[in-house]
């Protein structure tokens, strides 16, 4: 069986000059690479205790949606500005390549709850750091940060000091 690792196709120079681009569709487009990937991450924080999953528009519905299914918990979306149809709360953010704007439903979470953030990568941290601004500004509790790769030479984790933060792949 091949590892989680080598379903990871490596892109030079995409989308812009200078990124390493680490595709997740080359892990997603193998059975064995989904199996794996979701089965490693789950793995990674089945000692904690939380009540909602919650994970950003897109690639972190994708890991986000079968950890909540797979234990019973309820799955929040965070999504980019402009597409949820009920009240909001949002916040704008820097990432490896431009800038953005996500955003949560101001009922998503209720003070109090504790939650798990997936996501499908980590690179500069902005985007996760978004993310437990948003769920905290909801009074809502990040017990933990789930990835399937983080990129250490970005130090996202820096931005993260305090919160527990777990990869099923770092890249140095
Ligand atoms: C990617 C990735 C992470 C984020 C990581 O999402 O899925 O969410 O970038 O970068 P950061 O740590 O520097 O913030 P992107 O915003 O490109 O959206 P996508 O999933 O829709 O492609
Ligand atoms: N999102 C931000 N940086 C990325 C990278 N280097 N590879 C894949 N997705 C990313």
């Amino acid at each position: 069986m091949k590892k989680l690792e080598e379903y990871v196709v490596s892109i030079p120079d995409f989308p812009e000059e200078g990124i390493i681009f680490r595709d997740v569709t080359s892990v997603l487009q193998d059975a064995e690479g989904l199996q794996l990937a979701v089965n490693t991450m789950q793995e990674l924080v089945k000692d904690l205790d939380y009540d909602v999953v919650a994970g950003p528009e897109s690639r972190g519905f994708i890991f986000g949606t079968p950890i909540a299914y797979n234990n019973k918990k309820p799955f929040v979306l965070i999504r980019k500005a402009g597409k949820l149809p009920r009240e909001t709360v949002s916040v704008s953010y820097d990432l490896e390549y431009g800038s953005a704007v996500i955003e949560m439903h101001k009922d998503s979470i209720q003070p109090g709850q504790k939650v798990l953030i997936v996501d499908d990568l980590i690179a500069t941290g902005g985007t996760t750091e978004a993310m437990v601004k948003l769920v905290e500004s909801l009074g809502g509790e990040v017990v933990g940060i789930v990835v399937l790769m983080e990129l250490a030479g970005l130090k996202g984790r820096e931005k993260l000091a305090g919160y527990r933060l777990d990869s099923a792949i770092c890249y140095q």
